[in-house]
């Protein structure tokens, strides 16, 4: 097949040739929908999608040319920032040695032991290839060492695109739904599955006792409690999200942050569960780019720069000023926004009143928050392309980027209801 030349663009992040749309055709004619994952091709805020080919701190530069200040953060993974020096040091050694051996490698018990070390709930740790692989893996341990098939979800929340049968909703923060939920269901359900901060409906914050309602009646009725921590993992702290509500579940999912930005994802809890993992025990998991060498490097690296300079302070208050900055510039321009953020995550919804379950956050307006959105792009502001994700600080955001995306956000409120 005669191939047509790769747009000049993308070989040359340096160059202002304004050639998005031969690009946009070739990605739709090789990849489906020109992506390869559905959220980048920006339809949710009808607008053509961008193609980044650098970064650096919290800078990211498109295909032709153009800077950004980066929101989406590898979609929560780039908590230390794009390319930090350290990382890239760390990597740049590693490759000298070998890029994989297909065996057991020292940086996959290095990295686990930093997991364990961080984590209480977590003596063991199996390493997957995605978030996505790590939520299956654990569902089917949860499966096989409690014998019951069943497992309960929470509407809005996402634990991968692994289709999952025997699957059982309540709705998130709904304490009392989902207590009634689990005690009908206990001999047959395995496990609870929670976000314990959702971030896939854009952010929510759990309510004061739904976690702990949670962790109370799983174990009341012997059914496992899964913690989707992909997300929150060492970003709401070392101890993610169990840490920072100071509850403990059966298991642990991973991925993202772990990784330093190379493909990951764990499961990770006591041994008395984990043990089940073959070849041990009877569960089988396996993979060939199982704890890869390469996401191993990058994610000690990030977690020795998280645990020797915690920059979850810094992140949070930005986070914090950010928040408040969105609601002041909604109340200005007389456009009802809520803004959720928990640590360094946070959304803006289009809303009147609070956001705390996924059927408020689908009720959201959508064509504002399009437009929005679309304001904040043409000013070089990155944000995540869909109302139902968070905007992720790093901690290469200072205060001066805060004001900037302050000052964009205020003027793109105003054009919201145009
Ligand atoms: C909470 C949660 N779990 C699981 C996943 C799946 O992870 P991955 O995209 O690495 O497969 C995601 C992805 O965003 C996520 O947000």
């Amino acid at each position: 097949m005669n191939r047509p030349p790769i747009p000049t663009t993308i070989q040359n992040p340096k160059s202002k040739i304004q050639n998005t749309s031969t690009a946009l055709k070739e990605a739709e004619q090789y990849l489906v929908g020109g992506v390869n994952s559905p959220v980048r091709a920006f339809r949710r805020i009808g607008c053509a999608p961008l193609m980044l080919v650098k970064g650096r701190g919290a800078t990211v530069i498109d295909s032709t040319g153009r800077r950004y200040l980066d929101f989406i953060g590898g979609w929560g993974a780039l908590i230390l920032g794009h390319r930090h020096p350290t990382v890239l040091s760390a990597l740049r050694r590693a490759l000298t040695q070998d890029i994989m051996t297909g065996l057991t490698h020292p940086d996959e018990i290095a990295l686990a032991r930093l997991l364990t070390e961080a984590v209480p709930s977590v003596e063991q740790v199996r390493f997957t290839v995605s978030g996505t692989e790590a939520c299956m893996t654990a569902m089917k341990l949860a499966r096989a060492y409690t014998k019951r098939a069943k497992i309960l979800m929470f509407d809005g929340c996402y634990h991968g695109h692994a289709p999952a049968g025997d699957v059982i909703t309540a709705p998130f923060n709904d304490a009392a739904a989902a207590q009634d939920a689990i005690r009908r269901a206990a001999d047959e359900l395995a496990c609870v599955m929670v976000e314990p901060v959702a971030a896939n409906m854009g952010v929510v914050a759990p309510g004061p006792d739904f976690l702990s309602s949670l962790r109370e009646v799983t174990s009341r009725c012997g059914v496992l409690l899964l913690f989707d921590e992909v997300v929150t993992g060492f970003r709401l702290g070392a101890a993610g999200a169990q840490g920072r509500f100071g509850i403990q579940p059966d298991l642990t999912t991973f991925g993202k942050i772990i990784g330093g930005g190379l493909p990951i994802g764990a499961v990770g809890g006591p041994a008395r569960i984990m043990q089940r993992f073959a070849p041990e025990g009877d569960v089988y998991h396996g993979g060939t780019f199982a704890g890869h060498p390469l996401s191993m490097t990058a994610g000690i690296a990030s977690l020795k720069i998280l645990e020797e300079h915690p920059p979850y302070e810094h992140m949070e208050r930005l986070t914090q000023q950010l928040a408040e900055g969105l609601v002041q510039a909604g109340r200005d321009a007389e456009v009802p926004v809520q803004v959720n953020a928990v640590g360094s995550m946070l959304t803006l919804f289009f809303s009147a009143s609070p956001v705390t379950n996924a059927a408020q956050a689908q009720a959201c307006d959508r064509d504002w928050f399009g437009r929005w959105a679309r304001a904040l792009l043409e000013v070089g502001i990155l944000v995540p392309p869909s109302p139902f994700e968070a905007l992720f600080l790093s901690s290469a955001h200072t205060e001066e980027h805060v004001s900037r995306v302050l000052d964009a956000a205020r003027r793109a409120l105003l054009t919201v209801r145009s």
